[in-house]
């Protein structure tokens, strides 16, 4: 038996639906244990593409057995239409293969109003130092806020009408005053939110169930697991650049709490790299190219998110970010993604240090204000012409690629356990056994 996490090490969209789909082949059991449908991971089968936001990457097989876990917190509605979608796609979606977590935290739409009244402009507090963090606007942080504040609804709550109800006005208690008194927004009504109740759990009952038990079951019999992580280790609500973070753990370490295993049933952690970086929404950047440099690797790479379609902020490799990152999470094996889009760039530069003020650093600066104040110190390599989109082996790809991989391994100090060369499954240079 063994345990495989993958997580995101920049921030976010790494490539980490492909790679789970690509090891869900070796694994019997698929979990997502973090985050929410901000995350947008994409798999790309036989040419065919699917966009998944809570359904963990694992579904495309259908014998394998996907989990959310209950750090997870999920939009019903959300997570119905994801559903119907792989169903309408000839998908196997069915209770045999896909076990939600009554643990886990439900997304209200009061959530979401929340985090889009946060996000927008509030007259009169200019100066009061609000920041717009560019959410997704999915409701994940107010979810997560009612969660640790103990105000959360489970969805084991929706099994009793009346705990439910009970739940639900006293949450409004408090949203509803912020609403009217400081966000003048509409209320939310109680009566529209009691009524979500049955249409959530006649389609999502079948599948809760719980998810300790299951898993721990699994470790018993041998099974191979694959943890999914959402976001990247950037956007840490610990360790990331706070405030423009999610609030999640996106470590390796949320795994734990997450899905209720124990650190010491997880064996292997793979970082995701993508080969060069992008962010969406606000916050520090420091290797961000503005110019024309960003729009060419935003048209190659197809950088619009796969949850808001927002253009994603693009530039080069920060090996100082996938450093850290490798400490964060205990990186074991690197894996990196769309290193074909870099083809056709004359260079390429990688970060390695920073300078600060005068001084060469090769950490993050905790305070933002600092880390927006770094110089990247780059190293320079020459770049590549040809397609590698065919590449199998690291034989097949130009000495250039090849001198732009050995340059991060040596930076980060983890090995490279697989190269992906374009979105498909297929397309994927594998140099290390995961499971
Ligand atoms: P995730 O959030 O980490 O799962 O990543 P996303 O799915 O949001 O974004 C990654 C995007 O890159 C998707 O459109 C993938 O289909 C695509 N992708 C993944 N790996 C590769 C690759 O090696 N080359 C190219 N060209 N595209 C890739
Ligand atoms: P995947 O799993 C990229 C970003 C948002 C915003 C910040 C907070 O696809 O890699 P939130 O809605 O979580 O409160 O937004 O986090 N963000 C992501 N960026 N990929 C993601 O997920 C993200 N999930 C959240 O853009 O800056
Ligand atoms: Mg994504």
């Amino acid at each position: 038996m063994s345990s495989v996490i993958v997580v995101g090490t920049q921030w976010g969209d790494e490539g980490k639906g492909k790679v789970v789909d690509l090891l869900a082949e070796n694994a019997q059991v698929v979990v997502r244990y973090q985050g929410g449908n901000n995350a947008g991971h994409t798999l790309v089968v036989s040419g065919q593409t699917y966009a998944l936001h809570l359904v963990p990457s694992g579904i495309l097989h259908p014998e394998k057995k996907v989990v959310i876990a209950g750090g997870v917190v999920v939009d019903p509605d959300v997570l119905i239409d994801e559903i119907d979608t792989l169903l309408q796609r000839g998908v196997k979606v069915t209770p045999e293969n896909l076990l939600i977590g009554y643990t886990a935290h439900v997304i209200m739409p009061y959530h979401k109003l929340l985090d889009a009244a946060r996000e927008r402009p509030l007259p009169g507090t200019e100066d009061i130092g609000r920041v717009k963090i560019g959410t997704t606007g999915r409701g994940i942080g107010p979810a997560y806020e009612d969660k640790a504040s103990r105000q959360g609804i489970r969805l084991h709550d929706l099994l009793d009408a009346t705990i439910f109800e009970k739940r639900v006005k006293a949450a409004l208690l408090e949203k509803n005053t912020l609403f009217t008194h400081l966000y003048k927004v509409q209320n939310s009504d109680i009566s529209e939110l009691l009524a979500l109740r049955e249409k959530w759990l006649s389609r999502l009952e079948p599948f809760m169930g719980n998810t300790f038990t299951f898993l721990q079951e699994q470790i018993a019999k041998g099974a191979n697991i694959l943890y999914e992580g959402a976001q990247g280790a950037q956007l840490d609500l610990d360790h990331g650049t706070y405030p423009y973070v999610t609030s999640s753990t996106t470590m390796s370490g949320g795994a734990s709490p997450g899905a209720g295993v124990a650190p010491d049933k997880l064996d292997l952690v793979v970082g995701l790299v993508k080969a060069y970086t992008t962010r969406v929404g606000a916050g520090p950047f420091p290797t961000e190219l503005c110019g024309t440099l960003g729009d060419k690797l935003r048209e190659a790479g197809g950088e619009y998110g796969t949850t808001t379609g927002r253009p994603r902020r693009c530039g080069w490799l920060d090996g100082v970010v996938v450093k850290t990152a490798a400490s964060l999470s205990g990186i074991g094996k690197l894996a990196l993604t769309k290193l074909d889009v870099l083809r056709g760039f004359e260079e390429l530069k990688v970060a390695y240090s920073y300078e600060l003020d005068g001084q060469i650093i090769d950490f993050m600066p905790p305070d933002i204000a600092e880390l927006a104040r770094v110089k990247p110190l780059y190293k320079t390599f020459a770049g590549f012409s040809e397609d590698i989109k065919g590449a199998r082996k690291l034989e097949d790809l130009p000495l250039n690629a090849r001198n732009y991989l050995d340059a991060i391994t040596e930076i980060c100090k983890v090995p490279l356990g697989l190269v992906s060369v374009g979105p498909d499954r297929e397309q994927t240079i594998t140099l290390a056994q995961f499971f």
